[in-house]
């Protein structure tokens, strides 16, 4: 096992599940895997910043051990307390006691109630430093990127960014920078974790972003938590997230359905048709055909989100539903937003979508449409030219 070295004395010391094909419960596909990224920086303080995964312990370990004796190691950065990142904690502290855990407050108190032990915590605060020899360590509090323990870890003297989850990917690679593979999905899986992990922080990106900016640190490097390292392509993804943090979205339109008997299909199908004939771009997506999640990255991108489903028991059908609880949720800035589908002996799955389009802060276009039973020529006539009007709408 090669030593992996990503600046002068800095050593990603991570592990690579590549079978990870999902995580949080279930809720995110990882189709390409992950990485648990943790860096090892050797100076006269010798100093881990986060962990892994604790299934990945053993591989943590042999890669520390390719470039120091995990006992010499004097202090622990712990940039975010969630067990993808702290899970090998526990392991690591059984071979250093004494060594210092340094976090957040919250932090700390997440940790106490994580792993019910009184390590030697020593907690910092936004702009606090820490020299560990000929380099310095400076934090900076993320909270809420995305949870509230979250901090960054920045080395001055490398110009180099350790922001834990934020600019991530879940893609387990046998490369470690973002430049050595393919850019576009290495963009793609950043979106899709952005979308649907920091999609409801948008103005304290944008914020943490800009006092970043403001306050003259210059980065060269941004190694996070997860995928690949951004060296030579970090203003990309800063771009990417100030983009997708303003609900910049591209002139596109996302058509979302579910259906029983193929009715609310046919509507679908004949509003894409329209918005096809408008000259802007539609994609279609069944939701039991889709990973919820692949489906919340494409609502970041897109101008217009148009969900269709019948009606069952007055309202949407069930496994459409945690869709629109996700989207409550996420907020998602911008957006257009339409209702359609069908019922037979009764309504309500279109009110259902309004009113979870409106908790989630999104402006309804118009009033929805809907079809009893089959729909009808007269009725996809309708869907065509709502679909018109819909991209008539995103072109302006
Ligand atoms: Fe990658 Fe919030 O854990």
């Amino acid at each position: 096992m090669n030593k992996i070295k990503i600046a002068e004395g800095v050593y990603w010391v991570g592990a690579i599940d590549w079978n990870a094909r999902s995580l949080h419960g279930d809720n995110y596909v990882t189709h390409h895997g992950t990485t648990y990224n943790a860096y090892l920086i050797m100076d006269e303080k010798i100093t881990l910043v986060d962990t892994v995964h604790g299934q990945f312990v053993d591989e943590m370990m042999a890669r520390i051990k390719e470039v120091v004796d995990p006992d010499k190691i004097d202090y622990v950065v712990c940039n975010h307390i969630e067990p993808d990142h702290s899970g090998a904690l526990p392991a690591v502290m059984k071979i250093i006691p004494q060594a210092k855990v340094i976090c957040t407050l919250r932090a700390k108190d997440g940790l106490l109630k994580h792993y019910f032990s009184n390590w030697n915590f020593l907690t910092v605060k936004t702009d606090d430093e820490i020299s560990i020899g000929k380099k310095t360590l400076r934090f900076i509090e993320a909270s809420m990127l995305h949870w509230p323990d979250t901090m960054f870890t920045y080395i001055k003297e490398d110009a180099l960014l350790l922001p834990n989850d934020a600019f991530g990917q879940h893609f387990a690679s046998s490369q470690r920078f973002a430049d050595e593979v393919e850019e576009s999905i290495v963009i793609d899986e950043a979106a899709k974790y952005y979308a649907n992990i920091l999609m409801p922080f948008g103005q304290l990106v944008i914020k943490k972003i800009e006092e970043i900016q403001k306050s003259g640190i210059q980065i060269e490097t941004i190694a996070p938590s997860h995928g690949l390292i951004w060296r030579k392509n970090h203003e990309k993804i800063i771009s990417a997230y100030l983009r997708w943090a303003k609900g910049e979205a591209k002139k596109r339109v996302l058509v979302i359905y579910e259906s029983m008997w193929r009715s609310t299909e046919k509507m679908a199908t004949a509003i894409v048709q329209g918005i096809q004939d408008g000259d802007i771009e539609a994609v279609l997506y069944k939701i039991s055909a889709t990973d919820h999640s692949d489906i919340i990255k494409e609502v970041l991108e897109a101008k217009a989100i148009l969900i269709g489903s019948p009606t069952v028991n007055n309202g949407v059908l069930p496994n459409i539903a945690p869709l629109l609880d996700d989207l409550k949720g996420l907020r998602p800035k911008d957006k257009i937003a339409f209702a359609f589908g069908s019922y037979g002996w009764g309504g309500g799955a279109v009110k259902t979508v309004e009113e979870k389009f409106k908790q989630a802060g999104m402006t309804i276009f118009e009033p929805g449409l809907t079809a009893k039973w089959v729909p009808d020529a007269d009725e996809l006539k309708k869907c065509h030219e709502l679909g018109k009007r819909i991209a008539a709408e995103v072109k302006k």
